[in-house]
């Protein structure tokens, strides 16, 4: 492992968005990219952390030095977040999809045979509420995302108090800003006592940032 200020220090990272099966061949989902998580992953790495990577189905290349674990659903991720505990550092950043199926037929639905014209929905796990709030074994930092199009900073301030992360960064995927599959973020970083609003940069400056931040905090105690 390369030595930097991370060195010694566990990340668990999400990233990606989440495929809910219908059935066989269909899924319900989103259109996340997965680049900030991977760049935020790929900069805890380079500052010398253990990094885990909870991936949902992605296009992009394993980040170098990192464990990847690649998950589809919701379920699986909380799982697999579950499994790479204990850490020192939480990072939420996939797109989790919110809702999935509630029933996932075995075989593929046909339309000749009826077909599908509606869907039922159940809730998923939500992983950043469940790994803020454990009593045993909580990472001493747990940092969430929150993509909002209207009242960024407010929305994104309940987010935190209502999941009890300690940081939620704040992003503006209004149509026309780059966040949403573009390769740059303009975002706020709201830890509560020290809020701060960086300008558009590069997905992999803003890893960099965060994982300099982090090892501040985490130097702090
Ligand atoms: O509630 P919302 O989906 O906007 O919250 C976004 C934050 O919560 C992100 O950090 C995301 O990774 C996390 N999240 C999660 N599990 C869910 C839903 C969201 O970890 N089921």
């Amino acid at each position: 492992a390369p030595q930097g200020r991370l060195s010694g220090r566990k990340v668990v990272i999400t990233a990606g968005p989440t495929h809910e099966p219908v059935d066989p061949v269909r899924f319900v989902g989103n259109r996340s990219s997965g680049k900030q998580g991977y760049a935020i992953a790929a900069a805890c790495r380079n500052e010398g952390a253990d990094v885990t990577l909870i991936s949902g189905p992605v296009s992009l290349p394993a980040p170098s030095g990192c464990d990847v674990i690649h998950v589809q659903t919701a379920r699986e991720m909380m799982a697999a977040t579950e499994q790479a505990l204990p850490a020192d550092v939480f990072i939420a950043c996939a797109a989790v999809a919110d809702y999935r199926p509630a029933v996932e037929t075995p075989h593929k639905v046909k339309k000749e045979r009826g077909g599908l014209t509606a869907i039922d929905l159940i809730e998923n796990p939500d992983i950043l509420a469940t790994i803020s709030q454990l009593d045993v074994g909580r990472p001493q930092l747990v940092v969430g995302f929150a993509a909002e199009t209207d009242d960024v900073l407010g929305h994104a301030e309940t987010k935190r108090a209502r999941k009890k992360c300690d940081w939620i960064v704040a992003n503006d995927v209004s149509p026309g800003t780059p966040s949403m599959g573009g390769d740059k973020n303009e975002v706020t970083i709201i830890t509560g006592d020290d809020d701060e609003s960086l300008p558009m940069m590069a997905k992999d400056m803003l890893g960099a940032h965060l994982a300099r931040r982090i090892a501040d905090k985490l130097d702090q105690g």
